[in-house]
């Protein structure tokens, strides 16, 4: 907790005068505070002795002058110490926003997105109030509380020491909380991140949820995630009722006895009855901070549990990052020689008795080629892709781009080399024309960016956009859905067109789309792709023809490489791949036709309950 609370206070550095100046209000507004008391066994003892009006005027107008210092002093704490604050949370947010964009693609493999949003905004809200607030109160209440007990001890030891016994449970049971709670506060911060995540998935899915009819089990699901939540937030709040009920109790139980002791006191003439006031009045604002504390506490626990959590993402290695001198590369004047030599990857959490999924791929893509990617399901093509941009990093070997190791390069520059087409085409909610210009060259004007707009979608045989409502301009609804698959991926491969990349990788980007449009896009993809280097991963035989070269993934290596008609000839293992994927693409068209032929309303009976 000390090692997150340390490391924070380095993060708050350039507000740090702020702070003290808040902190000194605090402190200043609590020891005005504590002045009033003394006035009071002035007033009291004069009262005693025989005051004038005039005594009485100047004391009320002193208690008076004070309490207005005092609530401008708690106004000035806040002055200082709350817009700074709302500053370093954004600039910590700002930080884990980058470091999240940052980090490889194998760590948003290892973290769920409801994780990373529940640190992003609750955890971080969280470190924020302690900065502004607990932090500065945190001391405040410890230093009234202190300099409290010595104006007690001046009152009267014996009642102050009867305050002190109160204090010793006090801070057993406060050391008990403190262990109790923080266990409790990081469970109930981990299961909000789950939730999160649950929720997030359960919108993302919503369709193949409703469509299967799960809606109610995912519900069920979540009710047992939310109630166990649930459980643990019932826990930490009887955990912090108790807490709160002894520092209530106890401070209360010490005046009671004092109260008591204290008369006999002043029936015994040890005290005045100036003496006692003011006692009682220096413990009244006492009890305040200590009842506080318990909060105050419990603040703390939770803003370590959220600097800890902040603090795993952060310290989270990115491996994936460019050396400190960069191979000087002009991106403009790339001929596009892609070379994996040797790659090998595995996945992270890939189990240690299975082989590497690239298992020493070697392969050469000359500059300006078209090389079309064949494999069965789950050989490692989109893998393999993926290298090339270094969304992932071979685990051994290398991958060459002009010669030059990818690792080398300024991660700017290769990404400006490279542009790739998903086999998921994710899309940004924003218009069609961001969309597709997304990666393109920022440095072009109006009119050569509507150029390049038209020519990608022409390409991608997306001119479909121009005739949506707003053309386009028009938004597409969150991830795209608003389109159908087909046209998102059009649009994709539209985007990664638009790039202009000197090597273009394409995952599958035509799957959707039916065989004619296919062929016209394939068409179109050679003459506009003249002079690109081009890897892609292709299923049907017609994209692969037209390729200059296909190179075969079996086994994790590289094992034929030619021209479509050099390997029907001379690979049965070439042969057997594409007679499958042919195959498999009658059945789906098979199923195509049979679907558009049945009478599908029998069916809609039974299917349209529990959606
Ligand atoms: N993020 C990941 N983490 C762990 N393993 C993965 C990950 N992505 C893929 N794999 C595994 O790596 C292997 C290769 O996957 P890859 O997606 O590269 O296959 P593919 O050839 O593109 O298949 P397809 O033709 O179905 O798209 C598979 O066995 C898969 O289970
Ligand atoms: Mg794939």
């Amino acid at each position: 907790m000390l090692g997150s609370m340390a490391r924070l206070w380095q993060t708050v550095k350039p507000i740090r005068i702020r702070l003290y100046l808040g902190l000194l209000s605090a402190l200043t507004a609590s020891l005005v505070a504590l002045g009033i008391p003394q006035v009071l066994e002035f007033l009291v003892n004069r009262l005693d002795t025989g005051a004038t009006a005039a005594t009485v005027w100047t004391g009320g107008a002193i208690v008076l002058g004070l309490g207005l210092l005092e609530a401008s002093l708690i106004w000035l704490r806040r002055v200082f110490a709350v817009s700074p604050s709302t500053l370093v949370e954004k600039d910590i947010r700002v930080r884990f926003y980058a470091k999240v964009q940052h980090m490889p693609i194998a760590f948003h493999d290892g973290w769920g997105s409801g994780q990373l949003l529940s640190r992003m905004m609750g955890d971080i809200n969280i470190i924020r109030r302690w900065i502004a607030f607990g932090m500065i109160m945190l001391v405040t209440s410890s230093v009234t509380i202190i300099a409290g007990l010595v104006l007690l001890i001046r009152s009267s030891w014996i009642l102050a020491g009867i305050f002190f016994l109160a204090a010793v449970p006090v801070s057993i049971i406060a050391f008990r909380f403190h262990r109790e709670f923080s266990v409790l506060s990081r469970r109930s911060q981990d299961q909000n991140g789950d939730l999160a995540t649950t929720i997030e998935q359960s919108v993302q899915g919503i369709r193949v949820l409703k469509a299967f009819g799960r809606g109610p089990t995912a519900l069920e699901d979540f009710t047992a995630q939310a109630e166990e939540l649930r459980t643990t937030e019932i826990r930490k709040a009887t955990s912090m009722a108790r807490f709160d009920m002894f520092m209530f109790m106890l401070p209360e139980l010490a005046l009671g006895v004092s109260l008591f002791v204290g008369i006999h006191l002043v029936a015994g003439g040890h005290i005045t009855v100036g003496q006692l006031a003011s006692y009682f009045a220096t413990a009244t604002l006492v009890v305040g901070p200590v009842r506080m504390l318990g909060m105050l506490f419990g603040q703390m626990v939770n803003a370590s549990t959220a600097l800890d959590r902040h603090y795993e993402v952060m310290d989270e290695d990115n491996t994936i990052t460019a050396p400190e001198t960069p191979a000087a590369i002009d991106p403009a004047e790339a001929r596009g020689a892609v070379a994996f030599e040797g790659a090998h990857f595995r996945y992270a959490d890939a189990p240690d008795h299975v082989p590497d999924v690239l298992d020493g791929v070697d392969l050469e893509i000359r500059p300006g080629e078209t090389m079309a990617l064949v494999g069965v399901t789950g050989s490692g093509k989109s893998t393999l892709l993926q290298l090339v941009p270094r969304l992932y990093d071979v685990t051994g070997g290398r991958v060459t781009i002009d010669g030059v190791d990818v690792r080398e390069m300024d991660l700017m520059d290769l990404r400006t080399l490279t542009a790739v087409a998903f086999e998921d085409a994710t899309l940004f909610s924003d218009s069609v024309r961001d969309n597709v210009l997304l990666g393109a060259d920022p440095t072009l004007d109006e009119a050569a960016r509507d150029e390049l707009l038209h020519l990608a979608l022409r390409t991608a045989d997306a001119t479909y956009a121009y005739d949506l409502p707003e053309g386009v301009d028009t938004r597409i609804g969150e991830e795209g859905m608003s389109l159908s698959g087909g046209q998102r991926q059009r649009l994709a491969l539209a985007r990664a067109i638009a790039a202009k990349p000197a090597v273009l990788l394409l995952d599958d980007p035509l799957s959707a789309l039916d065989t004619r449009t296919e062929e016209t896009v394939t068409g179109r993809l050679r003459e506009v792709l003249q002079g690109t280097t081009t890897l892609i991963v292709a299923h049907r035989t017609s994209t692969v023809a037209l390729a200059d070269r296909v190179a075969l993934l079996d086994g994790g290596k590289i094992v034929d490489v030619g021209t479509h008609q050099e390997l029907m000839a001379s690979s049965a293992r070439y042969r057997w791949v594409i007679a499958n994927q042919e195959e498999e693409r009658r059945r789906d068209q098979d199923i195509e036709t049979l679907t558009g032929e049945l009478d599908l309303s029998a069916l809609q009976g039974g299917t349209e309950q529990g959606r």
